[in-house]
């Protein structure tokens, strides 16, 4: 069997969208052609703003949503073109989107994403799956993190226990153990604050390789403190985002402590992603024996020694199991979509805390209806 499915997303870091383009077989699958395409400067500018300062007109949002929309649809076509397959022989896109608020807790919880799925579907002519996060939410879990399906599909078959880390804007870990279902949840900041404070100090959009972590030290006390934020020791199920952690929480941190070097900040902040990763697959995996890292962060060496010294534990990325670490989430929402058309289960309700599994997403046709 071999059946292709596009799957598309933009992260929390809002570094570009990555559209996949996976041909699925029975029990695998293969990444045909994949790109990561950063937004152009000027809608880069307008979803970081909302992103940041989450306050707009309507107006704004309902045209930002379909101006994301449409540059999806682009990268979809672009990524099709390059892959050089048939648009007809494309099952179906999985669009997540860009989430511009989660808030999966509360009396009222949602998860929003923008990127209108009617203009990625009318655009391409292919039926698309979108909203894959709402309907988790309605049976009470937290519609996060969803990739844990497809890691347990696509990562599980082992006799010893393995933890998935997908390190990207915020971090999450699968927990994959032989005989019982997977868990997961968020673990907190990624690459986000690494981000932010790079940004802030050297105008850089990431500290390539982590060399300027690399150069600076861990400050303790520092350390000691981002690590009092509640978020780290709640019980999962649990999902977090720039709502929670951004440059208020870190500022507000910072204002509390006594001068510490912007590098050694940076080296404080890479040693927070990587302790609350290593304390969250201790807590969650029995006797592991292998993390198997994707997302940005797998190309972030100061990251990856830092894992490899806390851990203890033999750490590689999932290119070790044929697919590139850059394109594992695009991948996932490929699958879901998959899912989604096989009346499958998308969510794991043991990793986002929903009463139940769900057949996750709404579809999108755009081919011409029956006549009456
Ligand atoms: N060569 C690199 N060195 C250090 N960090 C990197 C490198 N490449 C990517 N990253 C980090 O990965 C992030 C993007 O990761 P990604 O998995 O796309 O996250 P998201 O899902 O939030 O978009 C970048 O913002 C950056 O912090
Ligand atoms: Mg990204």
């Amino acid at each position: 069997m071999s059946e292709l499915y596009l799957g598309m997303i933009s992260g929390t870091s809002i570094d570009g969208v990555d559209a996949v383009l996976v041909d699925f077989g029975d029990r695998s699958c293969r990444v045909v052609e994949a790109s990561t395409t950063p937004f152009p400067p000027q809608l880069l500018a307008r979803v970081r703003r909302i992103v940041e300062i989450p306050q707009t007109e309507l107006r704004d949002l309902g045209a930002l949503d379909h101006a994301v929309g449409s540059f999806f649809a682009d990268c979809a076509l672009d990524l099709i073109a390059r892959a050089g397959v048939q648009r007809e022989a494309v099952h179906a896109v999985g669009h997540h989107g860009q989430t511009i608020f989660h808030e999966p807790s509360g009396s009222e919880p949602f998860s929003m994403q923008i990127g209108d799925p009617n203009i990625v579907a009318a655009t391409t002519g292919l039926c698309t799956v979108a909203d894959f996060r709402r309907l988790d939410i309605a049976f009470g879990g937290q519609g996060a993190p969803l990739v844990p399906a497809f890691h347990a599909w696509c990562f599980g078959a082992a006799s010893a226990a393995r933890a998935v880390v997908n390190i990207g804007g915020i971090a999450n870990i699968t927990a994959l153990q032989p005989g019982r279902p997977a868990t997961g949840f968020d673990t907190g900041p990624g690459n986000t604050l690494l981000d932010l404070w790079v940004r802030r100090h050297r105008g850089a959009d990431y500290d390539r390789d982590g060399a300027w972590a690399a150069s600076g030290r861990v400050d303790a006390a520092l350390l000691a403190a981002f690590l009092t934020e509640p978020y780290f020791s709640a019980p999962a199920p649990k999902s977090t985002g720039r709502e929670l952690f951004n440059m208020n929480w870190l500022d507000a941190r910072l204002a509390q402590h006594s001068t510490t070097a912007p590098a050694d900040v940076q080296a404080t902040l890479a040693e927070l992603t990587a302790t609350t990763i290593v304390a969250s697959v201790a807590q969650a995996v029995r006797e592991c024996k292998q993390l198997i890292i994707c997302g940005g962060g797998a190309h972030n060496g100061d990251l990856m020694t830092r894992l490899r010294r806390l851990g203890g534990i033999s750490v590689d990325t999932t290119a070790a199991f044929g697919i590139a670490p850059d394109w594992v989430e695009g991948a996932a929402f490929a699958w879901l979509a998959r899912a989604r058309l096989r009346s499958e289960a998308g969510n794991v309700p043991t990793v986002t805390g929903a009463r139940r599994a769900a057949i996750l997403g709404g579809v999108y046709l755009s081919s011409a209806p029956k006549p009456f």
